[in-house]
């Protein structure tokens, strides 16, 4: 397994709308794997293909944060939200390509989700609370649809120049 690079916003590839997994091949498996442990090293509870380059429709994730948990790692090829709540939540989300932004978003406040495992199985759930938040979340990314495009142009606007100048930054460091 190996660490790979996030991308940070702006980026062309964080808003490209990825390509849908065909086969999971040893190959989409050992990427999952990178992208698991990527996640667990920033730290972050979810991670989405696009964020390290890859234009293809995979995300991990683990919202078992709370000490003496048991860790969950899943890896969600294909994953589709089948039906969702009425009821909405908010929760303040945060965005590893977005690094030190946290914003309060509503979303629906649970979701049934179907995926490819990386066996190739079709598995559903039902996500509540953290978990339904950071799948949505992170489906959005396949989409090419960050948490940020749900505030005004505005404050976007601001985060994104923000942005520009970390990267100046961190270029210069
Ligand atoms: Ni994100």
């Amino acid at each position: 397994m190996s660490l790979r690079p996030i991308l940070i916003h702006p980026d062309p590839r964080l808003k490209k709308v990825a390509d849908p997994v065909t086969e999971v091949t040893p190959e989409l498996r050992r990427l999952a794997d990178d992208m698991l442990e990527t996640m667990y090293d920033a730290p972050g509870i979810g991670l989405a293909a696009p964020q390290v380059g890859q234009s293809v429709r995979l995300i991990v994730m683990d919202c078992m944060k709370k000490e003496g948990e048991a860790p969950r790692p899943m890896a969600l090829f294909n994953p589709e939200v089948t039906w969702s709540s009425d009821e909405r939540s908010v929760y303040e989300e945060g965005c590893l390509s977005i690094p030190e932004v946290y914003n309060d978003i509503e979303r629906p406040a649970e979701v049934k989700v179907r995926w490819l495992s990386p066996e190739g199985a079709v598995q559903e759930e039902h996500f509540k609370g953290l978990w339904a938040t950071c799948v949505q979340h992170e489906i959005d990314h396949l989409n090419g649809r960050l948490f940020i495009d749900y505030l005004s142009p505005l404050k976007r606007q601001l985060i994104t120049r923000k942005m520009e100048k970390l990267k100046r930054d961190r270029a210069r460091a």
